[in-house]
């Protein structure tokens, strides 16, 4: 029998989209919620518990109002912050959470030191350290990006080649006095400067991205479930009351999604 029942992929903001749209291209069939939680972005900002509280509300929101077979965090923030908690609380549904590639770098990496480039919160957790340790790597050199994360959620659409550029040098040049060569984006707004990072580190520094990595795993977990024959149109949905950005309008287009309010529901 088919379903109609929707992947529910969820970021504070556009982060989630290259996730999205990767397991998309793959899987054209499935029926897809996108939630940009953009009345609490940026997530990063703020305290765990407080992160928490606010997944803990809104996920419980969507299974009532989409009632999702599948849910991805596609936030590293809140996949660190809260993982864990909302699987205690919603046992019936399937989470796929984005941990940064420490895994794959940590086994890379020759000089013992890796770089993390995510959130306050997330390089403020122990559990990427521990990762690291866990898989032999060494240390950690974190550095906490919320300029760039807020440069990519408000201006990417905007930014010109140079401007791009210039913002990924300048992380680079940081990790690069660590000696490191190893870099992993921990936050999945980066994946849209993926190729600058890429470009940019080459060849002292390999970038790693957990993109395909979850793209497999929701399939792992799809794999039993029945695939909508005429699947709907995608539809991204945001949090908050306000008239959608312009800039919302044309990421829903590019996706070939519907745009609406969660508030409407
Ligand atoms: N996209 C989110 C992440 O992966 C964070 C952005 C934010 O601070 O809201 O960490």
């Amino acid at each position: 029998m088919a379903t109609e029942r929707p992947i529910l992929f969820l970021d504070s903001g556009i982060g989630g989209i290259p996730y999205c749209r990767h397991f998309l291209q793959r899987n054209p069939g499935e029926s897809i919620v996108y939630l940009a939680d953009r009345q609490h972005f940026p997530y990063g900002r703020r305290e765990k518990e407080e992160l928490v509280a606010i997944l803990r509300a809104l996920v419980g929101r969507l299974i009532r109002t989409f009632n999702p077979k599948i849910a991805v965090i596609a936030c590293n923030t809140a996949t660190i912050a809260a993982l864990s908690e909302l699987r205690e609380s919603f046992p019936g549904l399937p989470f796929v959470g984005t941990v940064p590639a420490v895994k794959p770098a940590a086994l890379t990496s020759k000089t013992g030191k890796i770089g993390l480039l995510g959130t306050e919160l997330t390089i403020r957790q122990p559990y990427i350290r521990e990762l690291a340790a866990h898989f032999g790597g060494g240390e950690i050199v974190g550095i906490a990006a919320p300029e760039l994360v807020e440069f990519i959620e408000n201006r990417i659409h905007l930014a010109t080649a140079e401007e791009k550029t210039e913002m990924v040098r300048g992380y680079l040049e940081q990790f690069r006095a660590d000696g490191l060569d190893t870099l992993v984006l921990g936050c999945t707004h980066f994946l849209f400067l993926l190729e600058d990072f890429r470009r940019e580190s080459s060849p002292d520094i390999t970038v790693f991205d957990s993109v395909e990595g979850i793209t497999h795993r929701i399939e792992a977990l799809d794999a039993e479930a029945a695939h909508p024959e005429n699947p709907p149109r995608g539809r991204l949905i945001l949090t908050g009351t306000g008239e959608p950005e312009a800039s919302w309008t044309s990421w829903a287009d590019s996706l070939g999604f519907d745009l609406s309010l969660l508030e409407e529901r």
